[in-house]
């Protein structure tokens, strides 16, 4: 699987992609917006894991972006399961070296195209913590419409706090 965007590639992730993987997810300003299932310390243990993981998923979800083919951050689509086997969570994030280029933005318009051309999705939705300015800011131009204030939705690090719905719907 490979998805060219305006400002990166899109591709699979494989086992030679765990060190740029591993040194540019070891990062708390990254890992504070993320699930925890993205690990602070992010080990070589971790990254082969995840390399691990995404190789054995049936359908080509979680890409690595990459620039020179060097992978340099992650898009993925979680697909919903039974009646919601139509929409997808769509989840990002982009070494802190590379921010504020556009590069998440491009890389954001690849894996729509890709999820509603390819894999049948009706909708793809997003839920950045409210305070997450530039993942709001990457949904926004990329015409996701803010659905709502999900109020202390989540908790981070012992602290509570409100998502921000996002979704794009299939022209
Ligand atoms: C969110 C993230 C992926 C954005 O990646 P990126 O490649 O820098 O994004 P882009 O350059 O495409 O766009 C960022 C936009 O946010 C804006 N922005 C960034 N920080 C901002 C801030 N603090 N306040 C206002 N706008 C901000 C940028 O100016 C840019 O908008 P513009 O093109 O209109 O100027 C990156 O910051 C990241 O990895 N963050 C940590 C992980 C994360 O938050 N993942 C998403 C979880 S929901």
């Amino acid at each position: 699987m490979r998805i060219e965007c305006d400002s990166c590639v899109l591709r699979n992730w494989n086992s030679s992609d765990v060190e740029s993987l591993v040194e540019n997810a070891n990062n708390y300003n990254i890992a504070i917006s993320m699930r925890d299932l993205f690990p602070y310390p992010y080990t070589l243990e971790d990254g082969k894991s995840w390399i691990k993981i995404t190789s054995s998923q049936e359908k080509n979800c979680f890409l690595a972006i990459t620039l020179d083919d060097v992978a340099v951050g992650g898009v993925g689509l979680n697909l919903g399961e039974d009646i919601e086997r139509i929409s997808a969570e769509i989840g990002y994030w982009l070494g802190e070296k590379y921010w504020g280029k556009g590069i998440t933005s491009s890389a954001l318009k690849g894996i729509v195209e890709y999820g509603f051309n390819d894999l049948g999705l009706e909708r793809i939705f997003a839920k950045p913590l409210e305070h997450n300015t530039a993942s709001r800011r990457v949904l926004e131009k990329n015409s996701f419409k803010l659905e709502g204030i999900m109020e202390k939705s989540c908790v981070k690090n012992g602290k509570i706090y409100n998502q921000a719905l996002y979704a794009i719907i299939k022209k």
